[in-house]
């Protein structure tokens, strides 16, 4: 292992994996898998991804074998309630790989607010983040830790409720489980090491997240064109979602019309096109962008 290359841990496989992946692939790493399946090298950037289990991605980057880690922020939650004069940062928030970490119970159990849970077992892989919930409550439950296969633990007789990730919903379903409340929302994290960073490795970052933050901007970036009546320009130009300064070229042959090119950083959705036809636009089209560099 090359400790002069920058080392990023990510989850080896699952939800957040895929995400991951797809955010570095949009920054232009191109990443070299090889048969160990533990190390992949990005080509020509001085980077190396270490795919691990999310569990351990802060515990790797608090200790600097990884310099940085893209873990789920209620993975980091956890982490952080167990170690609370650890150091590790939070660099970016990443935005993707949404999800909740919910209170479940059996489908045909009453459930009727927190205080329902005084008394009752309930089972998760986040005792600290749960353990702290229930306290603010006042409400004092078992918390039954398990890794794993958490949603089975009603049916197995282990525990009353459960607390558990929730993405789509289909894990809870599949197990007769009805959701009761939120105790935490997360999204993926990019966190840094509290270890010391070579310049040139601090180099490599800044890169690099400059070109995240890039992906991030484009995600949510959208290249409006549009034609309008030249006495439209101004009712337009004020329902373009975050825009900046338009382009506005006059139409060749057609007389008072004119073409409005523009960037808009918030989402443009239907109803914003129908509001600018309504105002005399016509012809929109809404682009993606690429790329973006400020
Ligand atoms: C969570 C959770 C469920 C599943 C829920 O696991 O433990 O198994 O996702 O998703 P759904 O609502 O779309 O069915 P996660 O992907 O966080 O992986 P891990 O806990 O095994 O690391
Ligand atoms: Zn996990």
């Amino acid at each position: 292992m090359d400790k002069s290359r920058l080392r990023i841990a990510i989850q080896k496989s699952g939800r957040l994996a895929d995400d991951s992946m797809d955010l570095l692939k949009s920054a232009g790493l191109k990443i070299q898998k090889n048969k160990s399946g533990l190390f992949y090298r990005i080509k020509d950037l001085p980077i190396d991804l270490l795919l691990v289990r999310d569990d351990d991605i802060p515990g790797f980057v608090s200790e600097g074998i990884a310099d940085l880690g893209i873990v789920g922020s209620n993975v980091f939650k956890e982490f952080s309630l167990q170690n609370e004069s650890d150091d590790t940062s939070i660099l970016m928030r990443l935005g993707f790989s949404r999800c909740k970490l919910s209170i479940a119970t059996p489908n045909e159990a009453k459930y009727e607010g927190t205080k329902t849970l005084e008394g009752a077992k309930i089972a998760t892989s986040y005792p600290e983040i749960l353990g702290k919930y229930l306290k603010d409550l006042g409400v004092t439950s078992t918390i039954v830790e398990m890794h794993g296969a958490v949603e089975v633990a009603p049916t197995l007789g282990i525990a009353d409720a459960i607390c558990d990730i929730v993405s789509s919903g289909a894990t809870l379903e599949a197990n007769g489980l009805t959701q009761q409340e939120t105790i935490f929302k997360s999204e993926a994290f990019l966190l840094k090491t509290p270890q010391e960073i070579s310049p040139e490795k601090l180099k490599t970052i800044s890169r690099i997240t400059t070109r995240f933050e890039g992906v991030q901007a484009s995600r949510e970036t959208k290249y409006i064109m549009l034609n309008a009546p030249r006495e439209a320009l101004e009712k337009v130009t004020e329902l373009l979602p975050g825009a900046e300064a338009p382009t506005v070229i006059p139409l060749e042959g057609q007389d008072g019309m004119v073409a409005v090119h523009s960037v808009c950083r918030e989402s443009v959705f239907w109803e914003t096109m129908e509001k600018l036809r309504n105002v005399g636009a016509t012809s929109i089209l809404v682009l993606p962008i690429e790329k973006m560099m400020a």
